[in-house]
């Protein structure tokens, strides 16, 4: 303005002066306006991009350049970088934790204050049949149509979870699930899924295991209170008491095998996998499951059984000598005990081709139809109920069995025609049997007989 004046002043005395202070000021005050609409225009231009420019996108916009205009644009770019690296923090925040949230094995659905879906993750989607994009927005109640669903929403007491049917149900596997709901924020809520299909199995079993055991033990217990009160009460002949002692002996016999055999089970399953250093000759279980054999057919009074043992290459098993014995035992005692007198009973170990082996118990007893095959492992599974206990039963040799072959990585086969006999046999897994270089215990009766019969 100065200069301006000068000038004017040069030329035209005080008038020029003034005519020039007053167009300098005219100059100075355009380009300021002009630098101000440029640093509007290039805010506004921050202002559209918002939180989302990257700092090439800010370098990109070239912004206005002047004196007290550079220090503006220097603090605004300034703010503008923090605010943005602020947001794309906390974006990728909520994108790890919605990950997350993803990878939980449980379902997870945000609900909004008027109970509309606001996000799910695909646990919850799978669990209810959601759509995790085309059911946004859609009311949860409408979606899941359970009734004991909407009456816990309804209810709006959410300390506790409630039980529905799966989607994926059906009659022949069923699956369960618990939701619940858990209020947050403003009136949302989260809702919570859980299959539950395993405990409620797991929980059903244990149910009916006590009360079948309850039941086993409470009919020996009976029969045995009923003796007592008769012994107490009425004076009977030594002959009659002897017969009511006997048939006492029976029921508390058939008590502790009960009480062994379930001691059997919990013991197998808390023990620890068997292992791969203890090893033992199967032709030990054998020699035992002979003995077993013919002590069993007497006391049965079936002494006209016809055994036949048959070891077919001689080998080391490896696992838990005591848990085979008990395996094969179980086999070669239902042989007895459900074949008929004169019935056959074959027992036969042999190599197989792809070096595992395989016990095989062979009877020329009933039989068994082919629907309860699927069924005979379960506990105190049983084909015929009478039959059983008559023979000294107590419905868990099968699953002792089928507990045993699994620790070992072995399987059970059965095959049975009605009226021509079963056959049950062990697989054991090449990992599970060392063969030994020896001739066949068949060519060397002196040391122990490859058949036997009595
Ligand atoms: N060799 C067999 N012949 C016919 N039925 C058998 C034989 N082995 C097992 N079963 C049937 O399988 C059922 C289950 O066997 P198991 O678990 O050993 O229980 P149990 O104590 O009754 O013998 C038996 O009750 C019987 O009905
Ligand atoms: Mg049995």
């Amino acid at each position: 303005m100065i200069a301006g004046g000068l000038l004017g002043a040069g030329a035209a005395a005080w008038p020029g002066a003034l005519v020039g202070v007053f167009s300098a000021a005219l100059a100075v005050g355009l380009h300021d306006a002009w630098r101000r609409r440029r640093l509007l225009a290039w805010l506004r231009q921050l202002q559209i991009g918002g939180p989302k420019f990257s700092d090439a996108d800010l370098s990109a916009i070239q912004p206005p350049q002047g004196s007290w205009v550079d220090e503006v644009v220097d603090r605004t770019l300034r703010l503008v970088k923090a605010q943005s690296r602020a947001r794309q923090e906390s974006q990728q925040r909520l994108q790890d934790m919605l990950a997350a949230i993803q990878a939980s094995p449980n379902g997870v659905v945000l609900l909004d204050p008027e109970g509309r879906i606001e996000w799910c993750n695909q646990t919850a989607a799978q669990h209810l049949g959601l759509d995790v994009t085309r059911d946004l927005r859609q009311y949860v109640a409408n979606l899941i149509r359970d009734s004991a669903f909407g009456a816990y929403a309804a209810a709006g007491d959410f300390n506790a979870d409630v039980l529905v049917a799966g989607r994926a149900s059906t009659p022949s596997r069923p699956v369960r699930l618990s939701l619940q709901l858990h209020p947050y924020g403003q009136g949302r809520r989260l809702l919570l899924s859980r299959d539950v299909t395993l405990i409620e199995q797991a929980e059903a079993m244990r149910r009916d295991f006590v009360a079948n055991v309850s039941h086993e033990m409470r009919t020996p217990l009976t029969v045995l209170a009923g003796f007592v009160e008769t012994l107490q009460t009425l004076d009977l002949p030594p002959q009659e008491v002897r017969r009511y002692l006997d048939l006492m002996a029976t029921q508390s016999q058939r008590m502790q095998a009960l009480v062994s055999d379930l001691l059997t089970l919990s013991r197998l399953e808390g023990s620890p996998l068997p292992g791969l250093s203890e090893s033992f000759p199967v032709q030990a279980l054998m020699t035992q499951c002979e003995l077993d054999a013919s002590a069993l057919s007497s006391q049965m009074g079936r002494a006209q059984h016809r055994f036949e043992f048959d070891l077919q290459g001689a080998a080391d098993l490896i696992g838990v000598a005591s848990e085979l014995q008990s395996a094969f035992s179980n086999l070669v005692s239902n042989a007895v005990r459900y074949t008929p007198a004169a019935g056959q009973i074959q027992v036969t170990w042999r190599l197989l081709p792809d070096g595992g082996g395989e016990f095989a118990v062979q009877d020329s007893g009933p039989g068994i139809a082919a629907e309860h095959l699927p069924r005979l492992t379960e506990r105190f599974y049983r084909v015929d109920r009478s039959r059983s206990r008559d023979s000294g039963g107590t419905g868990l040799g099968l699953a002792i069995v089928k507990h045993v072959l699994q620790r070992h990585g072995a399987s059970l086969k059965i095959d049975s025609v009605i009226g021509q006999g079963s056959r049950f046999a062990v697989v054991l897994p090449a990992a599970r049997v060392r063969p030994l270089n020896v001739l066949p215990v068949s060519s060397q009766p002196a040391e122990a007989p490859a058949m036997m019969t009595s």
